[in-house]
């Protein structure tokens, strides 16, 4: 089955979808996204991607072609068009194709922002045998930009990041910055060390995960205790645990740090049962909620 995909307003084959090569997405990364999952046909936290691609925009002063009401139609009409299971859907926004390449802003009254969104299908996603053994990472210095915060498509760091993982023979790396872990490639990180769950705090380092804030009001509701603050690597290869989140990864147990394994006795190098649980509870919480 060919892909159906939407670009500014208009449902069309992936073959057919264009956008111009003097779209700033494409010549400079002037652009915000987000990834939601879709699991059994319905979209995971949807309200939470909506309130964050909002702050992205705005912090970029980049207008919103489309109101969450609309994006919602939409991206039912992308799962029901390519009959999507499990998967995610990725939405991008940037600011347009002004007609010439110029570092300076269009107007946003001529130039109208461009909107694309597209399937990614993964059938049973929720039941990704990697969460079973859990994912290795490597540290690495965070050399991205420094408004992480606004999740925009500059994502080639991220990427090298990924394939510096790949050749160390890890899953994923983890992004040091002055000492500290900021996050993952493409996700949150944690530790749990003496019952308590350890994350970065929320500032400009760092992107405010949507599943984060899912997985720590469950956390919450687990009458887990959570500590958001830094930590270094030192602290997470002698935690009892580790995790990451992400909207495509859910909670994803990190059982090995730069070669360290984690945990101790049977349960070195296994997933540990705090990252278990809130897998397992986000997922319920989150099916329960799906619009
Ligand atoms: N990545 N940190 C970074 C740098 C990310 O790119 C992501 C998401 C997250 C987790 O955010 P959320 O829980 O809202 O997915 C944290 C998406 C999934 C991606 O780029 O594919």
């Amino acid at each position: 089955m060919t892909r159906t995909v939407f670009v500014n307003g208009a449902y069309t084959p992936e073959a057919d979808a264009k956008v111009s090569v003097f779209d700033r997405g494409f010549l400079m990364a002037d652009a915000v996204y987000e990834v939601t999952s879709v699991l059994d046909g319905k979209l995971i936290d949807f309200d939470g991607h909506m309130t964050r691609l909002a702050r992205s925009l705005a912090e970029l002063d980049m207008a919103a072609p489309m109101t969450a009401d609309e994006i919602l139609v939409m991206h039912r009409e992308l799962v029901a068009r390519n009959g999507l299971v499990d998967g995610m859907i990725y939405l991008q926004i940037t600011r347009g194709a002004p007609g010439d390449r110029d570092f300076v802003f269009p107007d946003p009254a001529e130039v109208p922002s461009t909107i694309v969104a597209f399937t990614q299908s993964k059938p049973g996603m929720a039941q990704s045998p990697q969460a079973d053994i859990g994912i290795s990472v490597i540290s690495i210095e965070d050399q991205r930009w420094a408004r992480r915060d606004i999740k925009t498509v500059q994502l080639l760091y991220p990427s090298m990041g990924k394939m510096m993982a790949r050749k160390a023979g890890a899953d994923d790396a983890w992004m040091v910055q002055d000492g500290f872990v900021t996050e993952g490639t493409s996700n949150n990180a944690y530790i749990v060390a003496n019952g308590r769950i350890i994350t970065r705090q929320l500032g400009h380092d760092i992107l405010a995960g949507i599943t984060r804030k899912a997985v720590l009001r469950v956390a919450e509701m687990c009458q887990l205790i959570v500590e958001e603050r830094a930590f270094d690597i030192a602290e997470a290869q002698s935690a009892d645990e580790a995790f990451m989140t992400s909207a495509s990864a859910f909670v994803m147990p990190v059982v090995q740090i730069d070669g360290v394994k984690l945990g101790d006795g049977a349960q070195l190098g296994k997933p540990g049962p705090v990252a278990t649980q809130l897998r397992r509870v986000y997922l319920e919480e989150m099916r329960k909620q799906a619009v």
